[in-house]
């Protein structure tokens, strides 16, 4: 059976071979679609920049299994999936709280004024103007998506005296914060932290008119997904006032700001990309690369989990099995 891992890091490529010497195992650093065709691949490991629509597996008929080394879906037709009987496998809980730590990190950033801060420092300049912060304690931090990532979240920001909220579909008792509806939410939150999935109801949800609903100078952060934010919107905001910064761990479009990733088509992407490139210039924005998982130890508890999940798909009884 031939696997092929796209996307991967540092020392993945060692792991996997030693992990599954009995597979023909294929890396990349790219992505699938950068990937040459191979029509005998029968396993995928992917992960998030990794699109897996029709044409992908039109392209690969002997696929069976896509292992997607992430706990978001998204990148995945799983419809499409579910049709030519390709079983799709996650890394469901890999590190709520390494990404809830990377959330907060963007949080302090914005709060703190690190973006202009560290420019003006970058020019030898020490000096305090146009540097002034905010405090936390007594703020409110309203999390939208209160999974694992959010619920760790919660955790932290209770530690810095912030008042909590969250809204999600599906509540769970969580002790930390505060079930609210969205709305009331969106009211309340001095900071807002964006940490669902990207699907049919999140898809640009923050755009003109939830925008319009916040607290002016609200924060916001978005380590979920890009396309839950409408970037145009969100640039406008901040342009405005109404935003008064963001944390972006995660852009629309991500992907065609990859080393290597081809050219945007059409204007539609053109403009995507080049406001992409407004917001990581912008004084009052904070981005990072997609980076929230990429710790050592999360690293290593996605390629633990990916082997069992290929290990178990190979044995004839799958495990984290995603449904769509
Ligand atoms: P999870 O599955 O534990 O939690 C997701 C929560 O979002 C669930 O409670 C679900 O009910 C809720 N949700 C679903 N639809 C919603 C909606 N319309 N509005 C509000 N909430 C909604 O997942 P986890 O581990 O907390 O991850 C959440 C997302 O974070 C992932 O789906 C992925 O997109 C993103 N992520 C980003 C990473 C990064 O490096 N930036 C790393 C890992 C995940």
């Amino acid at each position: 059976m031939r696997i092929l891992f796209t996307e991967c890091k540092e020392g993945d490529e060692a792991l996997f071979r030693a992990a599954l010497d009995s597979l023909e195992v294929i890396t990349t650093n790219g992505t699938l679609a950068e990937a040459d065709e191979d029509a005998a691949i029968g396993i995928l490991s992917v992960m998030a920049h990794s699109h897996i629509g029709t044409d992908g597996m039109d392209a690969l008929p002997s696929l069976r299994f896509i292992a997607t080394r992430s706990t978001g879906v998204d990148h995945i037709d799983l419809e499409s999936a579910r049709d030519r009987g390709i079983v799709v496998s996650n890394v469901p809980s890999y590190g709520g709280r390494t990404v809830a730590e990377h959330t907060m990190l963007l949080i302090l950033a914005v709060a703190k004024n690190l973006p202009a801060a560290l420019k003006c420092a970058g020019t030898g300049k020490f000096d305090l103007s146009g540097l002034v912060g905010v405090d936390f304690a007594g703020k409110t931090l309203g999390i939208v998506g209160v999974g694992q990532i959010g619920e760790c979240l919660a955790t932290m920001a209770n530690g810095f005296d912030m008042e909590v909220v969250g809204y999600d579909p599906e509540p769970r008792d969580v002790l930390d914060l505060t079930y609210v509806e969205l709305a009331d939410l969106y009211r309340r939150s001095d900071f807002l932290a964006l940490c669902c999935p990207l699907n049919d109801a999140t898809r640009h949800m923050i755009g003109r008119s939830a925008i319009a609903q916040l607290k002016p100078g609200v924060f916001v952060i978005n380590t979920g997904r890009g396309a839950v934010i409408d970037s145009v919107a969100l640039y406008e905001a901040l342009e405005a006032g109404n935003v008064g910064g963001a944390g972006l761990d995660v852009l629309e479009m991500e992907h065609l700001l990859r080393p290597g990733a081809r050219e945007p088509v059409g204007e539609k992407e053109a403009a995507i990309v080049a406001l992409n490139k407004s917001l990581m210039l912008h004084q009052r924005v904070v981005v990072t690369p997609h980076m929230a998982f990429y710790t050592a130890e999360a690293l290593e508890r996605i390629r633990e989990v990916t082997v069992e999940n290929i290990t178990r798909f190979l044995s004839g009884s799958p495990t984290n099995v995603v449904h769509n």
